[in-house]
């Protein structure tokens, strides 16, 4: 095991949705199946790290040997990445976190209206843009970016805002990419901006490419 090249490093992964309950019954949530942030943390496994996997509500199971943290909320998600963040080596932020959630969570399950219903939200706690704040210069910071429009400037423009030293850039415009999809198609920005394009692959293949662009930072 001491040959495999994430040996002794302490690696975090984010996947999945977050929850963000409106009463006891709903909540706000997104798309996000994790199965990329379960294909990394296996993936980085598989290279020897000692990977901690905070995982959103997901039907994925992992299938190597790793620590797995069950979370609901983006707020329980920030508590669980905080509080491991200081040990870690590389972390790797793959969920979709909510970027707002109810101001107040009702009691008890919200009556019909008469007509519309209004929600208050405020915003969560961007955890990735928290850590990297915190990095210390031995941390290595990825983060994925999804978008639908004008992706690599908004993709760039992460990479500097948050202090990362990776952005994976999935796009939402690529068939075979995104959400639910068993294959994704990605492009990866490194702290010089230098731009890998890779082919529409599964996304255990797309783990491989991730975990290589990291191996690349660590040699
Ligand atoms: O700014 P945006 O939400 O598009 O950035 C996406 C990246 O930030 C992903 O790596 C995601 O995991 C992370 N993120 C987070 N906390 C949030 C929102 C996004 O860690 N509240």
């Amino acid at each position: 095991k001491q040959s495999m090249p994430l040996y002794g490093k302490k690696v975090m992964v984010t996947a999945g949705p977050t929850y963000e309950a409106i009463d006891p019954v709903r909540f706000i949530g997104n798309h996000s199946s994790g199965k990329m942030g379960f294909a990394l943390a296996d993936e980085l496994a598989k290279l020897g790290a000692d990977v901690t996997l905070i995982a959103g509500p997901t039907a994925q199971k992992a299938n190597s040997d790793l620590k797995r943290i069950d979370v609901v909320s983006a707020e329980e998600m920030f508590n669980a990445c905080t509080s491991i963040f200081p040990q870690t080596d590389i972390t790797v932020m793959c969920a979709a976190v909510a970027d707002y959630r109810p101001k107040v969570i009702a009691g008890q399950k919200i009556k019909k209206q008469e007509s519309e219903l209004v929600l208050a939200l405020e915003k969560t706690v961007d955890i990735l843009a928290s850590l990297g704040r915190d990095k210390k210069a031995n941390q290595i910071l990825v983060g994925f970016a999804l978008e639908t429009n004008d992706e690599e400037n908004y993709a760039k423009g992460k990479l500097e805002k948050k202090n990362l030293d990776l952005v994976i850039l999935n796009s939402l415009n690529d068939k075979g990419a995104g959400f639910k999809s068993d294959t994704n198609k990605i492009t990866i920005f490194n702290k010089t901006l230098e731009r890998t394009v890779f082919e529409t692959k599964s996304k255990t293949e797309v783990a491989k490419d991730i975990c290589a662009a990291i191996l690349k930072i660590i040699k």
